[in-house]
């Protein structure tokens, strides 16, 4: 039987995040990990733009990866207010989150613009985080893996490897609101992404993370990282705190 993919837990800050707070919890969570023997999981944090540099100073030798939250398709140019994916790489992110669902509904990005921006990750030499998943009306309507199925289709660029994609599942229905999936809907939506990522990239399919994204806390981890092709979880709210994420780390470490 092939390895099961090392989970990685993603804290994803959005738009918060003021230097001296964000950093203070930034150094509490490194010296955890520093002060951590066993590390069974990747951990990754997703700061606003403004705080990157200095988070990756306040990381440093702890082994917790930074990441951008999106990024340009092109590798440099007039795009005023917009970040390369080589920017990110040049300030020591080793990931990027590609096609939230806030991206897709706050800016109008659809599946092919995230292809592109996954393709420029990859040529940056990051990790891609590509997400996918359902609003409320689509699952009511019974298409939640049909749109999964399409928004997968045409958001991964060929040649997509374990080592340079990661998926995040998040229905849009529970980011943000406290609603959880069931571990049914989890299993049944992860199962069916990774029977999706073995047709098309067959071993590398087969490793490839998948994340769960949507109200992870600190008292639901444990019961949605059980879940069969949970690889992980893509974490936002309770990832602005150390108090709130460690916890939610340590179900994987
Ligand atoms: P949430 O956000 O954990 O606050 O629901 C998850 C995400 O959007 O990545």
């Amino acid at each position: 039987m092939a390895r099961a993919p090392r989970p990685l837990i993603a804290g994803n800050w959005k738009m918060n995040g003021r230097r001296a707070a964000g950093l203070r919890e930034a150094r509490k969570l490194a010296t955890r990990m520093r002060n951590q023997k066993q590390r069974r999981c990747d951990v990754l944090l997703c700061p606003p733009a403004t705080l990157l540099a200095p988070m990756r100073e306040a990381l440093r030798g702890s082994r917790i990866a930074l990441g951008g939250q999106d990024c340009h398709a092109a590798a440099s140019g007039a795009h005023t207010g917009d970040i390369a994916a080589e920017l990110l790489a040049d300030t020591g992110c080793g990931y990027v989150i590609v096609g939230h669902s806030e991206r897709r509904a706050d800016h109008g990005e659809r599946s092919r613009q995230v292809r592109a921006k996954a393709e420029a990750a990859h040529r940056a030499g990051l990790r891609a985080i590509i997400c996918v998943g359902e609003t409320a009306a689509e699952r009511r309507r019974g298409r939640a893996l049909e749109v999964v199925g399409e928004q997968l289709r045409h958001s991964l660029p060929k040649g997509c490897t374990a080592a340079s994609t990661v998926i995040a599942y998040e229905p849009v229905w529970a980011i943000g609101t406290g609603l959880t999936a069931t571990p049914d809907d989890v299993a049944e939506v992860h199962g069916f992404i990774r029977d999706r990522l073995r047709r098309r990239f067959k071993a590398e399919g087969a490793g490839m993370r998948i994340l769960y994204g949507g109200s992870v806390k600190p008292g639901n981890a444990a019961e949605l990282m059980a879940v069969a092709d949970v690889d992980g979880a893509l974490v936002g709210g309770a990832s602005l705190t150390a108090a709130d994420f460690w916890p939610i780390v340590k179900t994987c470490l």
